[in-house]
């Protein structure tokens, strides 16, 4: 079993560099099942550009200052700025430039486990209608298997498809950590507390979408992480409440 192990994190890594893309950005989870909307009606969207060119990865703006996204989205050496105030991901809006690139020091690119990552801007962002912070579930938001969330982003909108122009979101249901583990059990990959999984068939993130949020009630419960094939298998987000305060310590320090 620990062999077999070994050999599917080998092989996944060999995949990954025959590729050319960083080991999550293979599985990395575009809105599969959703539909157009409105930057106005998600104005904590941001687009987290590499190079300072193409959308990479979603993110989400929760405070003036700070940006949150996945660790996996950030890639050694790169330059990265971050659009707010489009509904499009390749017109219009607002590019702001990265001060600080903040990923979790326990974050570990094989198991995906502490995904995610906190980017200060260079200069504060000026809200509008179109650009607002989110807030931040703490443990008083509970996770209950059928409970309904929003998950937005500009990925894919099917396994090998390109980015979606037009921000999309879809509404999925949470799924129980117990039936999620079980389901991850089959390509050998563990769901840790700091994750929780959410989806149902037709219906997912995918390519594109890492980075995002997902939210309930417009308070950010997750940040998209991992899945395994658009729709197919449920998607994996890191939770927001496990990870809380250390986003709050890092904003403290890096005010
Ligand atoms: C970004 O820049 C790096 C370093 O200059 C280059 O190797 C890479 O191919 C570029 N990536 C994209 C997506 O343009
Ligand atoms: C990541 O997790 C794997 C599996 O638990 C472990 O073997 C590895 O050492 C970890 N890597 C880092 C950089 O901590
Ligand atoms: C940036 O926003 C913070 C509020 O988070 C405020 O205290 C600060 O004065 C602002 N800085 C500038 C330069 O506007």
């Amino acid at each position: 079993m620990a062999v077999n192990v070994v050999l599917i994190v080998v092989f996944a890594g060999l995949i990954t560099i025959a590729l050319g893309l960083d080991a999550a950005s293979v599985n990395n989870v575009g809105i599969y099942g959703g539909h157009d909307i409105s930057i106005e009606q998600a104005p904590f969207m941001a687009s987290l550009r590499l190079n300072g060119t193409d959308h990479y990865c979603g993110a989400s703006v929760i405070h003036e200052r700070f940006i949150l996204t996945a660790a996996h989205c950030i890639l050694p050496d790169r330059k990265y700025t971050v659009q707010v105030g489009t509904t499009y991901a390749n017109d219009g809006g607002q590019v702001y430039d990265v001060e600080k690139i903040m990923k979790h020091e326990m974050y570990n690119y094989t198991t995906h486990d502490y995904d995610i990552c906190l980017i200060k801007l260079k200069t504060n962002l000026t809200f509008s209608a179109k650009v607002n912070k989110i807030d931040l579930a703490d443990r008083s938001v509970r996770l209950k298997q059928n409970i309904q969330v929003e998950v937005t982003g500009w990925g894919a909108t099917s396994a090998d498809g390109d980015i979606s122009n037009n921000l999309q979101q879809v509404t999925i249901p949470i799924i129980s950590t117990f039936s999620c583990c079980l389901k991850y059990l089959k390509v050998r990959h563990a769901i840790t507390s700091r994750m929780f999984c959410a989806g149902e068939q037709g219906k997912d993130s995918c390519q594109g979408d890492s980075g995002g949020p997902l939210t309930l009630n417009n308070v950010q419960v997750g940040v998209t992480s991992f899945g395994s094939g658009c729709g197919k298998l449920p998607g994996v987000y890191t939770k927001i409440s496990a990870m809380l305060p250390w986003i709050n310590d890092n904003i403290k320090k890096n005010l």
